[in-house]
């Protein structure tokens, strides 16, 4: 039968220790977790503390944090009393003997993570809905249990008694401002050896002061993550503003160059058109004619992705603008061996946008598969239904087999002129997911077992949402 209890006053003493010694524990214990804001040291100092050979309080001790989301206590650290040997007190002043604080140096933390029995605490995990039922009731209760013999047959089904090999344990809870932070539980293995009223009342004022670090020491972690993060978008607005300045340098020389170009294309066409020419100048010109067609599709390009786009905000039928755009391509498909399987289904495809945009969209992703596979291959559009965040969405995939883009360049493809081809801009994609976002879409690029796939995610229109015009 297992024997245990709930403490919530400290009881009377089997083996009193003088009353001095343990304030003077209880002092050093709370100027110690004064003295660092680091969790995982704290998380040592704490085990260190109760198993340490001088406070003679217990002979081992596992250290478990509660996973709210999946009522899992989750083991993260064991001491054994070998282990804590390199606990030691460092700022005391002789003349008053609660001064000071445990000290550990990262060597000594080092190697008790190391320990086997470390090893195994970490692989340790209490389903609190489906495990050890004392443990469950002590967070439960709030209060310090104490089973003196766990040779029953309930006790002997849980992970950590058997694992261990416990006779005997105290399991304390780690509450900070109502919340359940997690569990610690001691044992002292060998048959002469048990756990005292007086270690078990300490184990309960230790267990509630290491609460409080450990939930000052989370938000202590929360706040440097926090600051970090701000730091990081600081960083990444300032270079979102030097983008835009670069942006708009290149959009006035675009727009300078754009005409003088148009000029040297139209004349070049005419050159073209006169008669006679021999064929070495008609390749010259054909030169010319083609190259600056192609300076003026970047500096479209260019254009475009430094403009403020204005949408006009219509209904726009999602399944008729890719069914256009797959049109347009059908018969190059055809010419470069790209077998076309589209499953566009019937149904309400409808979404607030502008429809010219969207079909920029579709047509710069078509063109980046077709390019992906110019020895021929399949190309898969396919129109699906999809929830994002509750919302109803409209999901395109883009799918070739074209041997995809390396994972190191997964990252980069819509970094704006990142380009791996000879004569590529690198804005296809920047502007593709410039436009899906100001649809309040979503655009991913992937790879599938042959090629590359990209996914965009467009809300459907209600079907009783006014039309607007709004400028983005
Ligand atoms: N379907 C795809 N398969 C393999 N790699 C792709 C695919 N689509 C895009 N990429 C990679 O992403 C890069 C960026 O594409 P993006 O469309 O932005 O520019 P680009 O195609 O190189 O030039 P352009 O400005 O003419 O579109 C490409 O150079 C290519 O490396
Ligand atoms: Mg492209």
């Amino acid at each position: 039968m297992t024997q245990y209890r709930a403490i919530a006053a400290a009881p009377s003493c089997q083996h009193p220790r003088p009353a001095g010694d343990d304030l003077l524990l209880l002092s050093l214990f709370s100027s110690t977790l004064l003295s660092t804001n680091r969790l995982n040291k704290l998380l040592h100092l704490i085990l260190s503390a109760l198993v340490h050979p001088d406070t003679a309080l217990f002979g081992r001790a596992m250290l478990f944090l509660y996973n709210q989301k999946t009522g899992v206590l989750q083991g993260m650290l064991g001491v054994t009393q070998a282990a804590a040997h390199g606990l030691r007190v460092v700022g005391s002043d002789q003349g008053s003997p609660l001064t000071g604080h445990w000290e550990l140096d990262d060597a000594v933390m080092a190697r008790q993570w190391q320990s086997d029995y470390c090893t195994a605490v970490r692989s340790m995990r209490i389903d609190l809905n489906d495990g050890c039922q004392i443990v469950a009731q002590t967070l439960k209760q709030r209060l310090v249990c104490h089973v003196e013999d766990t040779n029953c047959q309930h006790c002997m089904e849980c992970g950590f008694v058997k694992r261990f090999g416990i006779t005997s344990f105290a399991a304390a809870p780690l509450v900070s401002r109502n919340r359940t932070l997690g569990v610690v539980i001691v044992d002292t293995p060998g048959s002469d050896h048990v756990i005292t009223d007086q270690g078990l009342s300490l184990l309960q004022l230790f267990a509630s002061q290491a609460g409080m670090a450990i939930d000052n020491s989370l938000l202590y972690r929360n706040l440097e993550e926090t600051h970090a993060e701000l730091r990081e978008s600081r960083q990444r607005l300032v270079h979102s503003a030097h983008l835009a300045a670069i942006g708009e340098m290149a959009a006035s020389i675009s727009h300078e160059l754009k005409t003088p170009l148009i000029t040297i294309g139209g004349f070049a066409a005419r050159l073209a058109r006169l008669q006679p020419q021999s064929v070495r100048q008609q390749q010259y010109l054909e030169t010319i004619i083609s190259e600056t067609q192609r300076l003026e599709r970047m500096l479209a390009d260019i254009l475009a992705y430094s403009r403020k786009p204005t949408i006009c905000y219509n209904r726009c039928d999602l399944r008729m603008v890719l069914q256009e755009c797959l049109d347009d391509y059908a018969s190059t498909f055809e010419e470069l061996g790209i077998e076309l399987h589209a499953e566009l289904p019937a149904g309400y495809w409808e979404v607030l946008g502008d429809a010219h945009q969207l079909k920029q969209v579709f047509i710069n992703l078509l063109v980046n598969a077709q390019e992906a596979m110019r020895q021929g291959g399949r190309l898969m559009a396919i129109l699906q239904e999809a929830d994002k965040g509750g919302k109803s969405c409209a999901r395109v995939s883009i799918e070739d087999t074209g041997g995809g883009i390396p994972e190191e360049l997964l990252a980069k493809v819509f970094a704006p002129f990142f380009t791996t081809k000879h004569h590529g801009t690198g804005l296809g994609l920047p502007i593709v997911n410039r436009i899906v976002q100001n649809h309040g879409g979503v655009l991913c690029a992937d790879n599938s077992q042959q090629g590359a796939v990209f996914t965009v995610l467009l809300p459907l229109a209600d079907e009783y949402h006014e039309v607007t015009d709004r400028g983005m």
